[in-house]
């Protein structure tokens, strides 16, 4: 008889029937109910040992993690919160497991343990329901734009520029560093490398997406990205993955529009898709927020706040209406932030971002209009205030208990003032002539923004540190598997 899997199982109703299932133990209890997963769906199938008519020696083998096949009868369950067990009349070992050596005991394990054992922590609850919602993310991306109609673009992960230009590269090379000799300057020679030149790892395919949206006029990016920035913290990955739409003939104001519903579309695909999972992950966070103080404990069950993101127009106002709020908020006024905000132009810390968006609106963010000093120099710019300060077409959108989920702009289509930023900013224009002729050759208004999506998975399943959302994280010092 065919293999089943137990999420079909659960739908079945012809009991007495003979089925056929395999997945792994996860607990084996009075020699008699096994509790069997197979990844299809969080819930664990009942098989029922006739543990008198059983091998010994066979029923030893049955542990935790061990991997079985199970024939058997489909009864209906008497147990609550099952439909349907097994009655297994034959249990095949597939794949036995030492349950001295195994790690991953029936219990409940920290986060920060399961982290060092990444290669298992995919068959614990918590990252079975994690994993699944952050495929649901990643399909309803495709979906959005695809109802859309933007082309989704591959563009290279090995690169020669610096999209951000921030100098946050990982260097690609073939050459033995230690072996290979250096140009008069002291500089490194390579024209010896593969490519003949210094390349890196993309920190963003904005640019290139740039290139394509000139010719379809609406695109997006979904791909892994990189940034060797030493940020030991919550929010911050080395390598993690990023969607980026790039439209032309858009502004800003379209531009944050189409962030928004793409955020609203996407997390109300998961909760209409991924309800076992949220349940399951909504409990995982309340037994979480019963060891904090009272007064941190989030008001709104994690559907709850979901469905609060949905159903509210996020605000919008500019960087210097922000900063005019946070300088008198009164943890500045208290000095309770770290960092105090006394003059328009520094950048906002995360302390600030979660100040507007947690305490002050208390809704999801756009920020807007940040001075030209602290963004990237391929974003539009704004004629210069009353009090002649520059500021461009920038848009964060900032997000409860993340802080920066998205960071895009208006971009400067006009060559005179984009090559004009570049010289002020040391770009050197020889390096990005092929980005420039996009300038040359037809230009025209175009927007995008860069959502990072590890965030939006932390987001929508309430998990606190971005390394239990990415199944493999690259982090300082963790190249481990
Ligand atoms: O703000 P960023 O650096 O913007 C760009 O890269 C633009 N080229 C995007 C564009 O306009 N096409 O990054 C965009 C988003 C951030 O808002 C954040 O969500 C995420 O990428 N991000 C990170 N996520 C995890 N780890 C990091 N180190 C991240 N750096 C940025
Ligand atoms: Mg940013």
């Amino acid at each position: 008889i065919k293999r089943q899997q137990i999420k079909e199982l659960f739908k079945e109703t012809a009991f007495g029937n003979e089925v056929r299932v395999m997945g792994w133990v996860k607990t084996f209890r009075n020699n008699q109910f096994i509790a069997l997963n197979d990844g299809s769906c969080m819930s664990n199938l009942q098989v029922v040992v006739d543990f008198t008519n059983t091998d010994e020696a066979l029923l030893k083998r049955i542990t935790t993690g061990a991997a079985i096949a199970v024939t058997g009868r489909l009864v209906e369950s008497l147990g609550k919160g099952q439909s349907v067990e097994v009655k297994a009349s034959d249990i095949e070992i597939l794949g036995d497991s030492d349950p001295e050596k195994y790690p991953l005991q029936p219990k409940k394990h920290s986060l920060e343990f399961l982290r060092e054992i990444a290669h298992l922590r995919f068959r614990t609850n918590t990252f079975n329901a994690v994993f699944k919602v952050r495929h649901a993310l990643a399909f309803a991306v495709h979906q959005f734009f695809n109802n859309r109609g933007f082309v989704y673009m591959h563009t290279p992960v090995i690169t020669a520029s610096d999209a951000e230009g921030a100098g946050e590269m990982f260097k690609v090379t073939t050459l033995d560093l230690d072996d290979t000799p250096k140009k008069d300057d002291g500089s490194i020679d390579f024209s010896q490398d593969f490519f003949g030149r210094a390349t890196n790892l993309t920190v963003s395919g904005q640019l290139e997406g740039e290139l394509a949206a000139m010719a379809f006029g609406q695109i997006y990016t979904f791909g892994p990205t990189f940034r060797a920035e030493n940020s030991n913290t919550t929010r911050h990955l080395a390598e993690f993955w990023m969607i980026e739409p790039e439209v032309a003939f858009f502004d800003l104001e379209d531009n944050m529009q189409l962030a928004e519903d793409m955020l609203k579309y996407v997390i109300s695909y998961a909760l209409n898709n991924c309800a076992e999972e949220l349940e399951f992950l909504n409990g995982r966070l309340l037994e979480e927020e019963k060891n904090k103080p009272q007064q941190e404990r989030s008001e709104l069950s994690l559907v709850e706040k979901l469905n609060f993101c949905l159903g509210n127009d996020f605000v919008r106002l500019t960087y210097t209406e922000a900063i005019q709020i946070l300088r008198s908020s009164k943890p500045n006024q208290k000095k309770q932030f770290k960092y105090l905000i006394d003059d328009w132009g520094a950048d906002l810390q995360s302390e600030h971002e979660r100040y507007l968006v947690e305490k002050h609106f208390k809704k999801p963010v756009i920020l807007t209009d940040y001075p030209a000093d602290i963004k990237a120099f391929y974003m539009r710019q704004n004629e210069t205030d009353s009090e002649g300060r520059r500021t461009v077409r920038a848009m964060d959108i900032l997000f409860p208990g993340i802080g920066e989920i998205v960071g895009g702009s208006q971009r400067e289509e006009r060559l005179d003032k984009l090559t004009e930023r570049m010289r002020a900013m040391n770009i050197p224009e020889e390096e990005l002539w092929w980005y420039l002729d996009t300038r040359r050759f037809g230009s025209a208004p175009h927007a995008g923004f860069g959502l990072g999506f590890e965030r939006l998975v932390l987001f929508v399943t309430g998990m606190t540190n971005i390394r239990d959302v990415i199944a493999f994280p690259r982090f300082p010092k963790s190249a481990e598997f």
